[in-house]
């Protein structure tokens, strides 16, 4: 898979990539992640990317021509319609549609990803109306980019690309792929600090074990996720 993020700050990508499985993922050339500068679609002496908005009010919107520009250079299409199936052109955006586990999993498919990093003051709307194939968001929180929101969409997506994770069970098993959270873990020590490990679990007992965590994946989703539960 080729993944394409498109950004007015290509270099504050460089270091987020080199750590774990996604720098696991691109030296197994699984996967190739290039940043791009917005601004090498510009055609003006000062390379402008933005302007004032239409209407008024505050802040300055992204301007489309760099945008179309720069979508057209990496996958050949002008439009969303000219977008080829294989290919995805996300926006990020406090806009889009939640980014979950199964879009993750429906974007891990793909061969090659678009990821366009909005401002908060704005996209010309016309990028989401034409060009791309997903406005996402990643919470309902503003960010005051796109930059947070592609890292974290890149990790999401990586970890599900068959040979990233060391073992190929890892993904499945853990918080969302089953609408539950994740049960708790324990290592050594069995008691730190007065709080010992649950009994359960030092036992050996591997039937017992697993109902004990699909208990305390409920309790624990009861508790700080109750919406996953109705
Ligand atoms: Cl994708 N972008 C921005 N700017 N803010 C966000 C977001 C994205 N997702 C949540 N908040």
């Amino acid at each position: 898979m080729r993944i394409d993020i498109v950004t007015i700050f290509p270099d504050y990508f460089r270091e987020a990539f080199n750590y774990g499985i996604v720098r696991k993922a691109c030296a197994a050339t699984l996967i190739k992640i290039q940043s791009h500068d917005l601004r090498s679609w510009t055609s003006d002496k000062h390379h402008v990317v933005d302007d004032r908005p239409f209407g008024g009010g505050d802040g300055m919107v992204l301007k489309p021509e760099p945008i179309f520009a720069a979508v057209e250079s990496l996958t050949g299409a002008r439009t969303r319609a000219g977008v080829t199936a294989g290919k995805r052109v996300v926006l990020l955006s406090p806009q889009g549609r939640s980014f979950t586990q199964s879009l993750a999993a429906e974007l891990a498919q793909v061969e090659q990803l678009i990821l366009i990093c909005g401002r908060y003051e704005g996209v010309d709307e016309r990028v989401a109306e034409a060009l791309v194939t997903d406005e996402v968001s990643i919470g309902d929180y503003v960010l005051s980019g796109g930059e947070a929101a592609a890292l974290v969409v890149v990790d999401a997506i990586v970890r599900l690309i068959p040979g990233a994770l060391g073992s190929e069970t890892s993904a499945s098993t853990e918080s969302f792929s089953d609408a539950l959270l994740d049960y708790p873990h324990y290592t050594r020590p069995s008691e730190f600090e007065g709080m010992r490990v649950p009994d359960v679990l030092l036992t050996g007992d591997h039937p017992e074990i697993a109902r004990w965590r699909h208990e305390a994946a409920v309790e624990k989703t009861k508790r700080n996720r109750p919406d996953l539960l109705k």
